[in-house]
This record gives structure tokens, C-alpha cells and sequence, in this order.
């Protein structure tokens, strides 16, 4: 099996299947992956349901005053996601007549949203064949590949962006598993400190863990 297939078969019974926003509407994606770009799952779930429950579509957003946004978000912290949020319901209306576009590079336009999260939202709510390079999967992709050098410098970053595009599952219906995938790979098997190898669907060709370096992987920001 190759590095997807073998991440969807450990998802199908290792993954977290239960997350509220695991559907396939792109505005409930959004709101879900902007929430979690700085804040944990457990802190997001509350606060995804009542903003939710007052904000229902990107219309009802839109309209919405800005301080009624910032008071749903109070608690969540950066609060620059919360005034990005609100500016983006705002284009999606104006620009896209409400329909959010499934072309991650669109979707990158909008404020708040980087070409990660555009990749994320593209792939989670219209199966787009995008990769996405967040934190977790830049530690699990450079200790698997065994990329040395600081994962937020430019050469790295491209490196690993070439890398993801070509480690993406040939059937573009797998993309919300695959993304989800390593999302929770990269949360609960390829951690930091301490990973579990031995739980891991791809350790039997991981660079890192053939070479004993899963420690020393991703290298650390030079100082
Ligand atoms: N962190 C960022 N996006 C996430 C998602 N879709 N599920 C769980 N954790 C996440």
C-alpha cells in the first residue's frame, strides 16, 4: 500500500470520526477550521455550536454587526480570526453571490484563510485534490521523508509542498478521509514528543524512524 492508502486504512479505525464538523458544507468547514487554527478541539466544540446556532449560513454572517461576531467569539482569543470571519462572509456574498468557490486558490483570496486552510476547506467540503501543510503535517511529513532543515523557511516549505501534492490518494473521493487522516496522525500518533512508531500506519519506510532521528525531526528553529 502506498502513503495514502495505507493513512486511510489506519482513519477507517484509528481516526476521529465523530467531529461535528465533519460534513460536507463548506460554510460550517470554514467556521470549523478558523476556530481551530489557534484553539483546541475541546475549547472549539461549544463555541462552533453557538455560533452555529446564531449565524446558521455565510448570509446570516454577512448581515450580522460585527460586534455581535466579536461577542460569539469572546474567549476563543485572536481575535483578528473574528473580524477575517465576518470580512469574508462578506466578499463570499458580494463576490460569489454566497456560494463559497471550491478552487482553493479562490478560497485563498479570502481574508483569514491561508493556503493551507484553503486546501483543507476545498478538500473537506468538495473532495478537491489539494494538500495541506499545516504544523502537524509538516513534522509528519519531514520526519517520514527525512527532511532536514527549519520547516518554516522557504526552501523547506516548497520542498514540502511538492512532497504532500505527490503523497495525495489517486481518487478524489478519499480527500476528507486522507485530509482528516493526518490531521489525527500528526495530533495523536506523530507527536511532537514522545511519537508512538508503533502505532503508526507508515513507520516501516518513516526516514526518521528507520534512522532513529523522530526526536531530532522536524529540525527546530535556528537561533
Ligand atoms: N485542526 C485543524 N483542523 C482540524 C480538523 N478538521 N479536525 C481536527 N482538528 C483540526
Amino acid at each position: 500500500m502506498n502513503f495514502a492508502e495505507r493513512l486511510l486504512a489506519w482513519h477507517a479505525t484509528h481516526g476521529r470520526h465523530d467531529l461535528p464538523w465533519q460534513v460536507h458544507d463548506p460554510y460550517r468547514v470554514w467556521l470549523s477550521e478558523i476556530m481551530l487554527q489557534q484553539t483546541q478541539v475541546t475549547t472549539v466544540i461549544p463555541y462552533y455550536a453557538r455560533f452555529l446556532a446564531r449565524f446558521p449560513d455565510v448570509a446570516a454572517l454577512a448581515s450580522a454587526p460585527l460586534d455581535d461576531v466579536l461577542a460569539l467569539w469572546s474567549g476563543l482569543g485572536y481575535y483578528s480570526r473574528a473580524r477575517n470571519l465576518h470580512a469574508a462572509a462578506v466578499m463570499v456574498m458580494e463576490r460569489f453571490g454566497g456560494a463559497f468557490p471550491a478552487d482553493p486558490a479562490l478560497l485563498a483570496e479570502l481574508p483569514g484563510i491561508g493556503r493551507s486552510t484553503a486546501a483543507a476547506i476545498a478538500a473537506f467540503s468538495f473532495s478537491v485534490r489539494s494538500p495541506i501543510l499545516d504544523g502537524n503535517v509538516k513534522r509528519v511529513l519531514a520526519r517520514w521523508a527525512g527532511i532536514d532543515g527549519f520547516t518554516g523557511e522557504k526552501a523547506i516549505e516548497s520542498r514540502l509542498w511538492q512532497l504532500a501534492q505527490t503523497l495525495l490518494p489517486a481518487n478524489a473521493e478519499d480527500m476528507p478521509a486522507y485530509t482528516q487522516a493526518q490531521m489525527d496522525l500528526g495530533a495523536t500518533v506523530c507527536t511532537p514528543r514522545k511519537p508512538a512508531c508503533l502505532a503508526c500506519p507508515v513507520a516501516e519506510d518513516c526516514v526518521a524512524r528507520l534512522t532513529g532521528r523522530q526526536h531530532e525531526l522536524p529540525t527546530p528553529k535556528p537561533r
